[in-house]
């Protein structure tokens, strides 16, 4: 089979994407002299200030390496909060913490997560509700924290509403929630682009902390976790030492963010990202075999391809199973995915599945 020339980026993840210039070029600036080392440095003032500014309150904000690490330290800091050691956290099953971190919440965090199901990742008022059944019996972990996940991991978007109603359910039972926001840019360009919009889905929704993704969006390595509710934040700083997260060169954490929260650059990447994974769907939802539900809401899609046509495909350009019960496959567009990548996975895919098997 004769297949086109292969498409320069994969649409193998977000995270398989490189830095933007400007974060380059922020760590190039960074880069002079000495500085005091674990965060007493401008640069990290300078991005605190920028996530003070972002969200129109006096924020805690912790920067830490990765996710994974983003979503221990906002968990660990919440459930110190609560008066006990016996409290759990209520997520989604498809929850990146529940299927992708390796159990690392179990056992670093020493609590149980308590998943319940949510065909579109979303979780519901009356989930949380129904849990009201556990609350004071002596045999049951205690419901403490709700995670939710904004994008979610099937690429859906809970509403501002949506999550206001979650948190005010959470609250009236006690408990906190935590959004894990990896992908925390995508949705806000979807929901408006705006830092209004943000400030929505989060803050004046009443969210209390929340784990602000980078490293999909252009960063080389480097996420924050933003404590909106200071009950909620009570000690972060010495918890994020003792999950392994405080960076002694700061600067290098701080410049990142610092490129990408200067003019709005965040927004844009993520907006591009988000029309890149619609220009997909476009190009890709006419080709016979394809079978893709809607148009996505953030930067991926997930298409259920013939079978026989998965591994030629993958092959010539990577990408990730989803869901093999369906065939179904997963396609992410990143801040530097371009039109002429599109085009070229359009016409490889088109030419996979003429082939005949
Ligand atoms: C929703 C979500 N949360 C958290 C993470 C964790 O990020 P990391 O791989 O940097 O630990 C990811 C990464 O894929 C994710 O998709």
């Amino acid at each position: 089979m004769e297949l086109p020339a292969a498409p320069e980026r994969s649409f193998a993840s977000d995270n398989s994407a490189g830095a933007h210039p400007a974060v380059l070029e922020s760590l190039a600036r960074a880069n002079h002299g000495h500085v005091i080392a674990y965060g007493a440095d401008d640069a990290t003032r300078e991005c605190e200030a920028r996530f003070r500014d972002l969200f129109g309150a006096d924020v805690d904000v912790q920067l830490v390496y990765n996710g994974t690490g983003a979503n221990i330290l906002a968990l660990a800091t919440m459930l110190g909060s609560l008066p006990g050691p016996h409290h759990g956290v209520v997520c989604s099953s498809w929850a990146h913490i529940n299927v992708d971190e390796t159990g690392a919440p179990e056992r670093v965090l020493a609590t149980k997560l308590i998943d319940l199901p949510a065909p579109d990742a979303k979780l519901v008022p009356e989930q949380l509700a129904e849990l009201a059944h556990l609350q004071g019996v002596q045999h049951h972990v205690q419901p403490g924290v709700v995670s939710l996940t904004q994008a979610t991991e099937l690429g859906t978007l809970y509403t501002a509403d949506e999550i206001a109603a979650l948190c005010d359910q959470a609250h009236r039972m006690g408990m906190l929630v935590h959004l894990d926001g990896a992908r925390i840019a995508n949705a806000t360009a979807a929901l408006g682009g705006t830092p209004a919009a943000l400030r929505s889905f989060t803050i004046d929704a009443g969210v209390d902390a929340l784990s602000f993704g980078g490293t999909k969006n252009g960063l080389l390595g480097a996420e924050a976790v933003i404590f909106l509710n200071p009950l909620a934040a009570v000690g972060s700083a010495f918890v994020r030492k003792q999950v392994t997260q405080l960076s002694s060169k700061m600067r290098f954490l701080a410049a990142q963010f610092n490129a990408i929260l200067d003019e709005g650059l965040w927004l844009d990447l993520a907006s591009h990202a988000n029309a890149m994974a619609r220009e997909l769907y476009l190009r890709t939802s006419c080709i016979d075999g394809v079978i893709l539900d809607g148009p996505p809401a953030v930067n991926s899609v997930f298409p259920s391809l013939p079978r026989p046509a998965i591994e030629p495909l993958r092959d010539w350009c990577f990408f990730w199973d989803w869901d093999e019960s369906r065939d179904q496959v997963r396609w992410m567009t990143a801040w530097d995915t371009t039109v002429d990548d599109i085009e070229r996975f359009a016409e490889g895919v088109r030419a996979v599945l003429a082939a005949p098997v």
